[in-house]
């Protein structure tokens, strides 16, 4: 492509994983030129990477409304309840919608759905596939439904840089950087009177997440230098059974999803004592952050980097436990086995490790941000489902469920835009590609798991200190810095002013719960270029 290159589309999906695809393929028969960009292949974000499943009131018996108080009660009083009951209410149906464009989730023996249970469900009422494999079974889906539909346009390798505003201050297009481009010369502009923001999560602000490498908060962070309002950062959830490879290990780190629990394997210490019991009347079937804060106080007392995993006896009299792990998590086992761990005969090592943003781009029941023409769905999002702690595998389904919303308003409301559109891009002082180490090391053992006020505002320090030390080269590592930097500190900021403990907001001045003092939801906007 020439520098300065144009295109146009009446609507751009930013990301290309179960809430943007969703989204293009439910916008391509009602808007004339419907875009697709990701910032890698179309199948590199965090959906292939799902393991243990979608949860719906799928199964004899279940109903919205239980769906909705096992929502409600892990996400510890902090959920949005309309929200809520739009996710659990739309949930069956478009998982269906999900399975007519091909997706095939494992069935039982008669036929039916096989559904399994996770961490806060009081029911099995997880859909999976291939086992172990999910996600990965999705994006297949959803890639090949978007392949048989030729009008949906698809950039890959295309990073979004910056939103373009118009003068009414919503959305008219987005600067985009495609990979291998050049360095900024490379960026073209795509007109648009609308983008669904669909670019996933920022687990990539700590040293050690089970997101992949593309995660690095690019959404959240081009949103709020448009406008708009992130809410409810503070709320990362750390997954409790992350294989731990070593306190050296970098980056995206081995899940071990929380359906292995489900099917009977129980967390013990290094003396083989059980972790879960007399904690919570589920056990190993808690709520993802009481099961994290657990082994995190195990590992704070006794000195350890790690507990266990005990998954040697599954498959119980049917099966070996080798048979039952060959069967049921084919893809887990293979990962295990590449580090050398054998689960029918070894424990696992396991730590929590940074897993799903709750917080994000704030939006209404619609996935409408509070910029004109810009809407959010799927991780990017803080649609209100989650609250201070998601649910296990409700993830997959707000994706699903948001963006068919999205569909069903964003046609008739999309904006006229004169001609030629796109107003000067919010433009800013970057930081360079070599901040990260720092970034996620302060991230880590200052805004991790267990939070202190101390911790929290040295990180805020350190965090303005590396913000002035400019970029020297416009590129990639530096817009992914630079996003990153942005969305840590608001992150930070807000972990720092919430003076209690809820979800997966664990703070070590603050160890309770405070009903009464509870602040609702933290709002982040810029003001003079500062969170
Ligand atoms: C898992 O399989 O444990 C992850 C599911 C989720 O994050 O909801």
């Amino acid at each position: 492509r020439d520098p300065g290159w144009t295109e146009w589309a009446d609507v751009i999906v930013v990301g290309s994983g179960i809430a943007g695809l969703t989204a293009a393929l439910r916008l391509k028969d009602q808007v004339e030129r419907v875009a697709v960009v990701t910032k890698d292949v179309l199948q590199a974000g965090s959906t292939q990477w799902a393991q243990g499943g979608i949860a719906a009131a799928l199964g004899e018996g279940d109903t919205p409304d239980q769906h909705e108080v096992d929502t409600l009660v892990a996400g510890a009083g902090a959920c949005d309840l309309e929200a809520v009951r739009v996710l659990v209410g739309e949930g069956a149906e478009a998982v269906r919608e999900l399975i007519a464009w091909g997706a095939e989730f494992d069935k039982d023996p008669a036929g039916n759905l096989s559904l399994t249970r996770e961490g806060g469900h009081r029911r099995d009422r997880i859909a999976h596939a291939d086992g172990d494999a999910t996600g990965a079974e999705i994006q297949r889906a959803l890639m090949e439904a978007v392949r048989r539909a030729p009008e949906i346009m698809v950039f890959e390798h295309a990073m979004v840089v910056d939103l373009l505003t118009a003068a009414d201050g919503g959305v008219a297009g987005l600067t985009i950087h495609v990979m291998g481009e050049g360095d900024a010369d490379g960026v073209g502009i795509v007109r648009t009177r609308a983008v669904v923001l669909a670019s996933g999560g920022l687990g990539q602000v700590f040293s050690q997440t089970t997101n992949p490498a593309v995660a690095t908060a690019d959404g959240m962070a081009i949103a709020l230098r448009a406008g708009a309002t992130l809410r409810d950062l503070e709320f990362v959830q750390f997954h409790p059974t992350v294989m731990y490879l070593g306190e050296d290990s970098r980056g995206q780190q081995p899940l071990i999803s929380e359906a292995v629990r489900g099917e009977g394997a129980f967390l013990v210490d290094w003396d083989g004592n059980r972790l879960m019991e007399g904690v919570h009347e589920l056990g190993d079937l808690a709520p993802r952050d009481i099961v994290s804060k657990a082994i995190m106080k195990r590992m704070l007392d006794t000195g350890r980097t790690n507990m266990w995993l005990d998954a040697r006896h599954l498959g119980g009299a049917q099966e070996t436990s080798a048979a039952f792990w060959e069967r049921r998590f084919p893809n887990i086992l293979a990962s295990l086995r590449s580090h050398g761990v054998e689960p029918s005969v070894d424990l696992i090592p396991v730590a929590p490790a940074c897993h799903y943003a709750s917080g994000g781009v704030r939006t209404d029941l619609w996935g409408r941000s509070d910029v004109p023409g810009l809407y959010a769905t799927g991780e990017v999002a803080c649609s209100g489902v989650h609250g201070a702690n998601r649910l296990a595998s409700n993830s997959l389904l707000e994706g699903l469920v948001f963006s068919r919303r999205i569909a069903e308003v964003l046609p008739g409301e999309l904006r006229q835009l004169e001609d030629p559109a796109p107003g000067a891009a919010t433009g800013r002082a970057l930081v360079p590609g070599s901040a990260l180490k720092t970034l996620q090391e302060t991230m880590t053992t200052k805004v991790g798991v267990l939070r202190n006020a101390t911790g929290l505002a040295e990180a805020v320090e350190t965090l303005e200190q590396l913000g002035r030390t400019p970029a020297t080269e416009i590129d990639p590592a530096a817009w992914e810095a630079t996003n990153l930097l942005t969305v840590s500190l608001a992150l930070a900021k807000s972990a720092l002013l919430r003076e209690e403990t809820r979800g997966s907001h664990w703070r070590e001045d603050f160890a309770e719960r405070d009903d009464a003092g509870f602040a609702g939801h933290f709002d982040v906007r810029l003001r003079d270029g500062e969170t």
